[in-house]
């Protein structure tokens, strides 16, 4: 099986490239040529590396007619629903063109490939308390420009499946985290800061943002192995929630990761952090993930705190 991952150096794409090695899969990745290898060291030589910009359909065309893969993880994309409200543009453009592209290309090539197209919670946007745990079946309103730019790629695999029976399979990411994933996101800004403190490079006082939100939290690893069963048991034109199912508070994760910490920390908030518009909560309902495939998440949160401050704490000491 001849199997590409778009994205393939990012943070989950080098965690599904382990698990899909693992497997028994040929692997192929396209990342870009400025993106740094660091999250794909170690497994590097197994894998089929190529430069390509999603954004550019010539070049995207000339690497997909070469790899002439069985199956697409399409997981590039600019995912930082804080930096989405900075950069709507560069947001929209790689998210939807990349996803846009690879769709055209399918169509005009081999239908029966199956590809998974990564969405993502936020999509889903506000949600009245009635409607929590969230189903496939909720609207998607999004109130920022990353979640408008991933209903627009769960829109488009829709329609790509109900035209031209492109097999696509949407896949709806709730928050997920662990070891690799960039600063930017909640669960490694406050774990790098709390790695660097107890490193001595910041004094012991951190900055967070708005802790009032509850987020439903899962292990990058439980993630990927869902991405896998999907491709594999997934109905084509279906949309799947992937989550735990729990609401997490970030004030609780916060509480969790410095109760970790060798050092007594004092807590601040870093008013430009705040959003213009934040969802208060997001919980996902599992049900249909679980039915079809036999998935269910395995690593508790507590786990993937301490792995996550861990991979930090290597990095600084
Ligand atoms: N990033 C960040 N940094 N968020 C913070 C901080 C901080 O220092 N302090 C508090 N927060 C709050 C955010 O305001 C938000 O309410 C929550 O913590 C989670 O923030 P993120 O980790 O940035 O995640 P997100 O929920 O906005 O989006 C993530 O989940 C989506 C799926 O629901 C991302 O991983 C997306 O790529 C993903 O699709």
């Amino acid at each position: 099986m001849k199997v590409l991952i778009t994205g393939i150096a990012g943070f989950v794409g080098s965690h599904l490239a382990e698990l899909l090695l693992k497997k028994g899969d040929e692997v192929f990745g396209i990342c870009l040529a400025c993106e740094s290898l660091e999250n794909i060291r170690e497994i590097k030589k197994k894998l089929h590396l190529t430069n390509c910009d999603i954004t550019d359909f010539n070049q995207l065309s000339k690497v997909i007619k070469k790899i002439n893969p069985d199956e697409i993880y399409h997981l590039a994309a600019l995912s930082s629903v804080g930096k989405s409200f900075a950069h709507p543009t560069d947001t929209i453009e790689a998210n939807v063109s990349g996803t846009l592209y690879l769709l055209e290309i399918l169509r005009n090539r081999r239908k029966e490939v199956r590809i998974l197209i990564v969405g993502s919670s936020d999509m889903y946007g506000v949600v009245k308390p009635k409607d929590i745990p969230i189903t496939e079946e909720k609207s998607l309103l999004p109130i920022s420009p990353y979640g408008s730019s991933k209903a627009m790629c769960d829109l488009l695999a829709y329609q790509y499946f109900k035209s031209y029976g492109v097999q696509t399979i949407r896949v709806r990411a709730f928050n997920h985290t662990g070891a690799r994933q960039g600063i930017g996101f909640v669960v490694p800004d406050f774990a790098s800061q709390l790695a660097k403190i107890e490193a001595g490079i910041l004094p012991p006082a951190m900055k967070v943002g708005n802790v009032s939100s509850k987020r439903d939290i899962s292990d990058v690893r439980d993630i990927v192995r869902g991405y896998q069963l999907l491709m594999k048991k997934g109905k084509a034109g279906e949309a799947y929630n992937i989550c735990s199912g729990k609401a997490y508070s970030i004030k609780n994760v916060l509480k969790v990761l410095v109760s970790l910490s060798k050092k007594k920390i004092r807590v601040g908030v870093d008013e430009k952090k705040n959003r213009p518009a934040e969802i208060p909560v997001l919980v996902g309902d599992n049900s249909k993930i679980k039915r079809t495939t036999g998935w269910k998440p395995e690593i508790s949160i507590e786990k993937t705190l301490e792995d996550t401050l861990n991979f930090w704490r290597r990095k600084y000491t």
